[in-house]
């Protein structure tokens, strides 16, 4: 078996990784077909046209409005399905999947109709693809802390099936310490907080160094611009807080897959994971983002296999579980 096929097969958990990433464009048109919304492509590689950017921002601009045909309760299931099915074939036997459920309540869905597609999808794949999973609820940073609060006291009747919160969207503007009562609010209630830190935004550290002190978060997505401060490279390292790094994602976010970087704080000992943030629109599922990193990196087997093993140690598996993972 090569390296880049150990690295697809390799048990893995992932734990950044937005649902509504994974809309691919075949799914797309069937779904705007189903739910009779015109789109002006009318073929997957005219779709998959539409995918492309060269930043956060140009990607955002393009992710919120496919989100149109997701209508139904079988369309949010539907969607889950498609993505547990692909990351069983790429190693993942745990997912804790991120969702935006203000994009969709925004524009008239219903919280309930999409949480119960996801949850059912969840329930399904554990039957039928052996990968189990939990949903992390997203708020939008872009948008007023109000409507997060008001979306955590939405959630609050689903609660025992949202194991944490996060935050996610366009960070210019819109630091972590925002939504500092919001975080706090969620941790009062239950729930695990984790905080997009994504790379080479304005005022990185930063925003780390308040994900870290200001909001206590639980785990950092992305946080590789924490190799420009080496005390909190140690906090985080101290805490064990796990960083969620996206290889092929952050080629799009910014001008490379920061390889040396994420080797950096894999080699001082961070709980560093690897994973694929919106597969469907930046080129790879999971496993696909551990064989990049392998190539880009010569990886050697053993590293591969830590990283995995780090995937398992920063989920929020209880630790009789996790245990059995390792
Ligand atoms: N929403 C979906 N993917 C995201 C990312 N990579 N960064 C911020 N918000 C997102
Ligand atoms: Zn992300």
């Amino acid at each position: 078996m090569d390296i880049a096929e150990f690295a697809r097969r390799i048990p893995k958990a992932e734990l950044h990784l937005h649902l509504e990433g994974t809309l691919e464009p075949e799914l797309k048109l069937a779904l705007a077909h189903r739910n009779n919304i015109p789109l002006t492509e009318t073929t997957a590689e005219e779709v998959r046209d539409t995918y492309t950017f060269t930043d956060l921002s140009s990607f955002l601009a393009v992710y919120y409005p496919s989100m149109e045909v997701l209508q139904t309760e079988d369309d949010f299931f539907d969607l889950a399905m498609a993505y547990l099915n692909r990351a069983s074939a790429q190693g993942v036997r745990h997912v804790e999947m991120f969702f935006d459920p203000q994009s969709h309540t925004s524009r008239g869905v219903q919280f309930s109709t999409v949480i119960r597609g996801y949850r059912r999808a969840l329930i399904t794949a554990r039957r039928s693809f052996a990968i189990q999973g939990e949903l992390i609820m997203c708020f939008l940073r872009d948008m007023d802390p109000s409507f997060a609060m008001a979306t955590l006291m939405e959630a609050l009747p689903h609660r025992d099936w949202i194991i944490g919160v996060g935050l996610d969207s366009d960070e210019r503007g819109n630091p972590p310490a925002k939504f500092a009562a919001v975080m706090a609010r969620a941790r009062a209630e239950g729930f695990l907080v984790t905080v997009h830190c994504d790379i080479d935004q304005q005022d990185s550290a930063e925003h780390i160094r308040q994900a870290i002190h200001e909001l206590q978060v639980d785990r950092i997505d992305h946080g590789t611009n924490i190799v420009e401060d080496r005390r909190l490279l140690r906090e985080a390292k101290s805490r064990g807080l796990g960083l969620t790094v996206c290889p092929l994602s952050n080629g799009f976010v910014s001008d490379a897959m920061k390889t040396d970087e994420i080797m950096q704080l894999f080699d001082a000992g961070l709980l560093v994971s690897i994973n694929s943030d919106d597969p469907a629109y930046f080129g790879g599922y999971i496993g696909d983002n551990y064989a990049a990193l392998a190539k880009a990196a010569d990886l050697t087997r053993e590293q591969l296999t830590r990283f995995a093993r780090n995937s398992f140690e920063s989920s929020w598996l209880s630790p009789r579980i996790r245990d059995h993972f390792l």
